[in-house]
């Protein structure tokens, strides 16, 4: 069966960005001028998703109206002929997407499960806005063309700093299949890097089959006291097999400040508008700070 449908969760409460995550999901915060959502369903899009459901939480109404047609600002710029923003603005309502509410944030597994009705009997993929994904082939596409092969649940996963792995979900690779794509014989959530069996960790794209749902209903809470889809998805890989997909593009972390931060300069130095003023800006800021604090120390991770 194909895979036409896709579920964004973005109902977490995003403590790591308060406060402004207090009245605004953080999948809002922009990237230069575009939310990372908004990256997220251009990735799916890309990719050939159909159907794309998001699954909100409290601050959901800024999300659905970022995609809902604003008749005031768009009368405005034809008004004032500025074609190029109009064209912007249009851009994020042509998109036909599904809103469903996670009540309480219970954890990502628990997210997800709120998409059992929208996804039905079908596989589908969980596209998360925590990480933008850099590649010529889109990850998703990827995840879309293992599944053309095996059928199967199939987890992107990237390798990180070993002492990095108690902020992830890492898996216990089996043979490798074919290139880039594992056997996994266990999964395990946030472990210490002293505990962690390897240093693939599960980065945020998904595809999955429907014998989730009937897993994640029976999940009991994990780390943090969190529903986690890490459990789930190993206890799915017991009854049927489940594949790590080895992500080899760039993976940009907007989940945390620095990562967040790196992305948002990483982007500016490729946007049209604002790349020439930035190079020049981060040069000279660069030599002034390092006139300053000599000698500079080396960064201690690079954006993954
Ligand atoms: P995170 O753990 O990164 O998001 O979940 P968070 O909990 O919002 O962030 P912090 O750690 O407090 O800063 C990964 C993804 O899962 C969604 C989040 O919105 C994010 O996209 N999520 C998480 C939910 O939709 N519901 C939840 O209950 C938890």
């Amino acid at each position: 069966m194909k895979v036409r449908k896709a579920v964004i969760p973005a109902a977490g409460l995003g403590t790591r960005f308060l406060p402004a995550t207090k009245a605004m999901a953080k999948e809002m915060l922009p990237i230069v001028d575009k939310p990372t959502i908004q990256f997220i369903v251009e990735e799916a899009l890309k990719s050939g998703i159909e159907d794309i459901l998001i699954v909100t939480g409290k601050a959901k109404r800024p999300i659905e109206d970022h995609f809902d047609a604003n008749l005031e600002l768009e009368t405005n710029l034809k008004e004032k002929g500025k074609a190029d923003l109009l064209k912007l603005v249009e851009e994020t309502t042509d998109i036909n997407l599904h809103f469903v509410r996670q009540k309480h944030p219970l954890g990502l597994g628990h997210a997800v499960l709120q998409a059992k009705a929208f996804v039905g009997r079908e596989p589908f993929v969980v596209m998360l806005g925590d990480d933008l994904m850099d590649d010529e082939i889109p990850l998703t596409k990827q995840l879309m063309n293992d599944y053309e092969k095996t059928h199967a649940s199939t987890i992107a996963v990237m390798e990180v700093p070993q002492e990095e792995t108690s902020k992830y979900g890492i898996i216990n690779p089996g043979e490798e299949v074919s290139e880039g794509l594992f056997n996994v014989k266990n999964f395990v959530e946030k472990p210490k890097a002293e505990e962690a069996p390897s240093n693939l960790a599960i980065i945020g794209r998904y595809l999955l089959t429907p014998e989730i749902f009937s897993v994640l209903e029976e999940q009991t809470p994990g780390a943090g006291g969190e529903i986690q889809l890490t459990d789930a998805i190993d206890t799915l890989n017991k009854t049927q097999r489940v594949f790590a997909h080895e992500f080899k593009g760039t993976r940009y972390d907007v989940g945390d400040k620095f990562g967040f931060m790196k992305t948002s300069i990483e982007y500016g130095l490729k946007h049209p508008e604002v790349k020439q003023d930035l190079t020049n800006y981060i040069i000279q800021l660069g030599k002034e700070l390092a006139d300053k604090n000599p000698p500079i120390e080396p960064l201690k991770d690079e954006v993954e």
